[in-house]
């Protein structure tokens, strides 16, 4: 008899997404007439920039003739894009990061669910909260992490690395020793980062615990500071117990095109296992590779004009946030993030819960954010707003939040 996977039976149906259209729906239907801004989703609005759009097209046509033509790929990403990573990404930022170490997929999601199946299901995980949900459920499905006890919201063998304004968003190092540490920097959904010498503390506890530290730098192009670390790799000793996994998504618009890649340093060795080999051996098993169009155009995006291009997208954003940032400060209100991302995590007012704060804002302005306790224990009191809209809408947006903050 067939046994189904029972942990999906344990973890909690993702509400989160589908409570907030379903309120959405519900108030459009009650006020037809309404004009709604979202500031939720974190799904980027301009289009793919004109060079990768070329490179796009020329990889179609190349798929038109027999001299061009390409069938399967190599599972770990065409060398062209493998090694434009290394070069762009690490080496001309000093780090010792070759192309044998990245991996390209079809983009980070898949990555971070799969990577767990490089450990066995006894280690001990400690996950940042609040954060992108990925890392719990993937980790929950496979029974890693107990039961779950809804009245508090935490699954009963998780360590959660709680960041919040009394640690100024720092998460503490777990007082027992963990395997396996998830960190995202810049944070989604606080926006916030780790400066190197923080960041530097994870590592150096990695190494003293032989721990593995799971990276996720999916928004490390929208870093502005100059002490903020755009790869773990920047820390000492992070190629023997880091993994870093980055996507195209954010930082060139691929969301819909799919292209995101993994490094695995050649030093990273647990108990004699190297952990690129085990890597290369899964994705080889299970991934036939991520579309050689798609990875011409994740090229582009290293060339020029295309650089140049995606630059000024990120740049786009990163005003919005600036606007939604200085325009929350400007009424008073508490934000956070913003600076080195596009989320802003504003501290919610009047000690209303995420979800009251949700439906009181909604209601007083249609202005649509997330209920920052979607993203985890640590998120209930704050509420997440994107920079990921048009200039205009991000400015309206702002202006009936700064009348609500006025008037409350
Ligand atoms: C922190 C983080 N990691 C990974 C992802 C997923 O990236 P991708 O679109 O490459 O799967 C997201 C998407 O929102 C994210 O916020």
């Amino acid at each position: 008899m067939m046994k189904p996977n029972t942990n999906y039976q344990k973890i909690p149906a993702n509400y989160l997404f589908s409570t907030i259209n379903q309120k959405v729906e519900q108030y459009k239907t009650q006020h037809p007439n309404s004009d709604l801004i979202s500031l939720g989703i974190g799904d980027v609005t301009q289009p793919i920039v004109p060079a990768v759009i070329d490179a796009l097209h020329k990889a179609v046509d190349e798929q038109a003739s027999s001299e061009t033509f390409q069938g399967y790929g190599p599972e770990g990403g065409y060398d062209f894009l493998r090694q434009s990573v290394a070069q762009h990404d690490f080496q001309d930022r000093g780090l010792a990061i070759d192309a044998s170490e990245i991996f390209i997929s079809d983009g980070a999601k898949s990555d971070i669910a799969n990577l767990q199946e490089l450990f066995e299901v006894n280690n001990k995980i400690a996950i940042g909260d609040p954060v992108y949900p990925v890392y719990i459920d993937s980790n929950a499905l496979a029974g890693r992490l107990g039961d779950w006890n809804d009245q508090i919201g935490q699954w009963s063998d998780l360590t959660y690395l709680s960041s919040n304004e009394a640690n100024q968003f720092i998460p503490k190092l777990p007082k027992q020793a963990v395997d396996v540490i998830y960190l995202c920097y810049p944070n989604n959904p606080t926006g916030m980062t780790l400066s190197k010498t923080e960041l530097q503390t994870w590592v150096d506890y990695a190494l003293e615990n032989n721990s593995l530290i799971l990276f996720d730098a999916a928004y490390e192009a929208y870093i502005q500071e100059a002490n903020i670390p755009h790869s773990i790799y920047e820390c000492e000793g992070a190629t023997k117990c880091a993994i870093e996994v980055r996507s195209f998504s954010k930082k060139a618009g691929f969301t819909g095109l799919r292209l995101g890649y993994t490094v695995v340093p050649q030093d990273l060795t647990f108990q004699g296992q190297y952990l690129n080999k085990l890597w290369a051996r899964r994705q080889t098993t299970k991934f036939n590779g991520a579309p050689y169009i798609i990875q011409r155009a994740g090229w582009a995006c290293y060339q020029e004009p295309g650089n140049t291009q995606i630059n000024e997208h990120i740049a786009y954003y990163t005003e919005n946030a600036r606007i939604i940032r200085a325009g929350l400060e400007e009424v008073g209100a508490t934000v956070y993030g913003g600076i080195n991302a596009p989320y802003i995590w504003l501290k919610v007012p009047n000690n209303l819960t995420s979800w009251e704060f949700f439906d009181t804002l909604l209601e007083a302005t249609q202005v649509v954010g997330t209920p920052g306790s979607g993203f985890g224990p640590s998120g209930e009191g704050y509420f997440r707003l994107t920079a990921f809209n048009s200039r205009e809408r991000t400015i309206q947006a702002v202006e009936r939040i700064q009348a609500f903050f006025t008037q409350a």
